[in-house]
């Protein structure tokens, strides 16, 4: 029987994937669909009945029924909310601010949380994992972005346990991309991550030292393999315009139609000089009756010169992290390629051409890079792998209080070391006072309250009297996985108690 009880998890907004690591060796886990990568989508019927993975996708695909197809879910989990705000993004379904999250709308106006249909996402996978096990896994490794706040790792978390994991450990995408890459078995390495995956770019660096990887705050930002799709879907609705006088971007249908076609002409021109975009019935003709099909040959040529922009703006960001923490690329060991986008060859060519000697990984595949890590980090849970490394990434974003002018006191902030443990004194204002109000924020330094995420708000009781008397301390630590505590502590009575847990 195998030891294993926890599983790893790449929870991605395109694709998700589960795998483990036994005492032989490190099992990819296949859906009963034959396929590693899980489509992030999932379907809702009617009935309220969830549909998740390459079935759901299907749905979209061959009923162009989007309504109840929710797809990028991860880009909505634990975002800030306004009540009266719309969310909604082109062509998907409905999504609007309910109690301060953001939810998709269903069938019959019911709504879903990102949590749970992130939760639904996670439940197949561990009904795969479980299958290849032959027993329940109990625990489970969830990566996330390095640049996910608090809020968003608390909902992933959370998603974790209502998909019916016992134990969920969070770690970071780039450090488990470091471990697949075997990084912690090297005596000293200056290494980056570039990823580019479906959705989102997120570039890091730091280095590896007999088992003690450190990861400098990444930079991130929306950008990724959709974008490259849409550059693509610009050019054919003009070209089809212009030859054929109509309006792609009137009929919701043709982008539906038109968008996987696209993407599988994406990955074909990785490997070919050209290829062929065909759909039929793109365009219905209301006035003339029938429909009107649709094809073009794209080449790689000018694949590249539409998506350009896009590679300038990765080499950008990581020209701007490179300044921010005084690196040059001349400062690099090596580069690590993780996410599906690494494999276009503009990509490729253009981090070669800015990291010049580096050496540039290709030798693990970009797709399960991240899920291999978490996979080793799980083994490791179990006791199945030695424990052969430790992790420390700075403090990714300033954490402190709001102040009785509404402005943000910083108490720990960007770049603190994981552990290290910083304190906020508050007090009450008036004679009498019954309570401190305690409003725990996320934010940028110099920021207004009002401008930063709202983590905690916490009322603490005090026994009325003199202003100024009550003291509590305020302790704010964050873990190695970006994970924020915040610890109260009366100084009269030297008592704790808990403001915000992981
Ligand atoms: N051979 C290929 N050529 C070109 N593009 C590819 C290839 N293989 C995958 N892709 C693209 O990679 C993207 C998916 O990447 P990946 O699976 O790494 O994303 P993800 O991890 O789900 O997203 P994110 O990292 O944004 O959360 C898609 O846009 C897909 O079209
Ligand atoms: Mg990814």
């Amino acid at each position: 029987m195998s030891k294993n009880k926890t599983v790893g998890i790449d929870l991605g907004t395109t694709n998700s994937a589960v795998a483990y690591h036994d005492e032989r060796s490190l099992h990819l886990v296949e859906s009963t669909s034959g396929h590693v990568l899980m489509p992030s989508v999932v379907a809702v019927d009617k009935g309220g009945k969830f549909t998740v993975g390459h079935h759901a996708l299907r749905k979209l695909k061959r009923d162009f029924d989007p309504e109840f197809v929710f797809s990028n879910i991860k880009k909505q989990i634990g975002m800030p909310a306004q009540e009266g705000e719309d969310y909604t993004t082109a062509y998907g379904p409905q999504i609007v601010a309910v109690n301060g999250e953001r939810h998709f709308i269903g069938p019959n106006k019911q709504t879903y949380s990102p949590t749970e249909l992130s939760a639904e996402i996670l439940k197949s996978l561990k009904a795969s994992a479980d299958r290849k096990l032959k027993k329940p896994s109990s625990g489970v490794v969830i990566t996330v972005p390095a640049a996910f706040d608090n809020n968003r790792i608390l909902d992933t978390k959370e998603a974790g346990l209502m998909a019916g994991f016992k134990r969920v450990i969070i770690k970071t995408e780039p450090e488990m991309a470091a471990l697949a890459f075997g990084l912690h078995k090297t005596p000293f390495t200056r290494f980056g991550v570039f990823d580019l995956g479906g959705g989102t770019f997120d570039i890091a660096h730091g280095t590896a030292a007999k088992g003690d990887i450190n990861i400098e705050p990444p930079i991130g930002e929306e950008l990724g393999g959709t974008d490259f799709d849409k550059a693509v879907w610009r050019y054919l609705a003009a070209a089809y315009q212009q030859d054929e006088g109509k309006d792609l971007d009137s009929q919701p249908i043709a982008k539906l139609k038109l968008m996987p076609t696209i993407e599988e002409a994406k990955r074909e021109l990785t490997d070919l000089d050209n290829a062929f975009v065909r759909a039929q019935g793109i365009y219905i003709d209301y006035e003339g009756g029938g429909t009107r099909d649709l094809q073009y040959t794209i080449t790689r040529e000018k694949f590249d010169e539409l998506t350009k922009h896009l590679v300038d703006k990765t080499i950008e960001l990581t020209k701007r992290l490179l300044e921010r923490d005084d690196k040059t690329p001349r400062d690099f060991d090596e580069i690590l390629l993780v996410g599906g986008m690494t494999r276009v060859p503009a990509v490729r060519k253009a981090i070669e051409d800015f990291f010049g000697k580096a050496r540039i990984r290709d030798d693990v595949n970009p797709d399960y890079a991240v899920v291999m890590g978490a996979a080793i980090a799980a083994a490791q849970e179990d006791d199945i792998l030695p424990r052969t490394f430790n992790f420390s990434q700075s403090v990714a974003f300033s954490f402190g209080l709001e102040d009785e002018h509404g402005n943000f006191a910083v108490a720990l902030p960007v770049g603190a070391a994981p552990g290290e443990i910083a304190e906020l004194v508050v007090t009450t204002a008036q004679d009498g006072q019954a309570s401190i109000p305690i409003g725990i924020l996320q934010g940028d330094a110099g920021s207004k309250a009002k401008d930063c995420v709202r983590l905690t708000r916490y009322e603490h009781r005090v026994q009325p009297g003199p202003a100024e008397k009550p003291r509590i301390s305020v302790e704010f630590m964050v873990d190695n996985s970006g994970q924020l505590t915040v610890t109260g502590r009366d100084q009269q009575t030297n008592q704790s108690f808990p403001i915000r847990e992981p």
